[in-house]
């Protein structure tokens, strides 16, 4: 494994922090979840917030039992490095200028610079898991992959503050000043983001004018308050869907963000990436104990129907949730309508409710 950050940058980095259920019972079958069952907060229910009232959904009601887990992806990461290292695995850290080779030949190779030296691995396999900006994908020769792709007019502002969450579940809300979602890590610290324009930066938001609007956008009519705190991060995620296709080029399997994105409403995008990986390391188990080649055949098919359940849903979510720059009256009331159904009929409602809590894995 190669990694062109230190240890101590992937372990703290704050990304997303809702694991479905598949990926939580995938963790744990494979022995890295104590500490996600110890501290992760389950949760069986989120809020859809709109017109100054709360509507609940009750993921599991809905679904047999099934729930989300909100835990940090930096902890996810922290604990997979903790199993890869006590089981004898290497991780190099700190790698510059990361190339990938002959990966249409059965001996791919990876090169690298470590400590000012520059290496070379052989390999059997590559699996591109190096995220939407990797060398990975673009390594592909033109012409052999197919991109499709959305980008959406705006953006996420979110925030980490030192202050106990105020309401117990997640709460997506729709309000005529934009989109606002309140989250959580601990029951310390509360996670929040605003739409904002996509050419908005960070330094345009003063930690006053983000509670304000937080307040407005997520206020009822029946005086619930958001808490504040010190706020402990500040960052803007860009909006967007994109897959290519295959997910493979040769003896290189792209994995994760490599390949594919969400946009974050619905927190899909790390747990696509635990799917592909486990369908990918479960050929690659097949392929070295036997030889057998039919399940890394399949592995971007396989991957792809997940990826696409994912895709649409993501940019459901996210186009019942938020303003639309050009959109007039009809848009608004269509949105309305669309939210009333979702909270009124059981049989909208699990449907939200599978996709959310997340389709069995492959
Ligand atoms: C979080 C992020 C999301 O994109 C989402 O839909 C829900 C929660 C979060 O960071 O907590």
């Amino acid at each position: 494994m190669l990694e062109s950050r230190s240890r101590e940058h992937v372990e703290h980095r704050v990304r997303a922090g809702v694991l479905e259920q598949g990926t939580v019972d995938l963790l744990i079958a494979a022995g890295v979840g104590q500490r996600l069952q110890r501290e992760g907060m389950r949760h069986e229910g989120i809020e859809l917030r709109f017109g100054g009232r709360g509507h609940r959904i009750d993921l599991s009601a809905l679904t047999g039992g099934r729930a989300i887990t909100v835990y940090g992806q930096q902890e996810v990461v922290k604990d997979l490095i903790d199993a890869a290292v006590s089981a004898g695995g290497q991780i190099l850290f700190d790698v510059a200028d990361v190339s990938v080779h002959d990966f249409d030949t059965r001996a791919p190779r990876v090169r690298f610079r470590r400590d000012g030296a520059d290496q070379e691995l052989h390999c059997d396999v590559i699996a591109g898991t190096d995220g939407f900006h990797g060398v990975c994908r673009t390594a592909i020769p033109a012409g052999a992959l197919t991109a499709l792709e959305r980008t959406y007019p705006f953006a996420w502002l979110g925030i980490l503050a030192a202050a106990p969450p105020s309401h117990d579940e997640l709460i997506y809300a729709y309000h005529e000043r934009g989109f606002a979602l309140f989250s959580m890590r601990s029951s310390e610290i509360t996670r929040l983001y605003l739409q904002v324009d996509p050419d908005e930066t960070v330094g345009n938001w003063s930690d006053a004018s983000i509670w304000r609007e937080l307040h407005r956008r997520l206020e009822t009519d029946d005086g619930w308050t958001l808490n504040e705190g010190a706020v402990l991060e500040k960052g803007i995620t860009p909006m967007r869907s994109f897959v290519v296709e295959p997910m493979q080029f040769g003896r290189l399997f792209l994995a994760g963000d490599a390949a594919h994105i969400v946009p974050p409403t619905g927190a899909k995008g790390m747990n696509l990436a635990v799917a592909d990986v486990s369908v990918l390391s479960r050929a690659l188990v097949a392929f070295f104990r036997t030889g057998q080649q039919e399940l890394l055949d399949a592995y971007s098919a396989t991957c792809l129907a997940r990826v696409w359940r994912a895709e649409h849903f993501s940019w459901w979510m996210t186009s019942m949730l938020h303003r639309f720059p050009e959109s007039d009256a009809f848009q608004h009331k269509l949105q309305r309508s669309q939210l009333d159904y979702v909270v009124s009929s059981q049989a909208a409602a699990a449907s939200l409710a599978e996709n959310y809590a997340g389709l069995p894995l492959p």
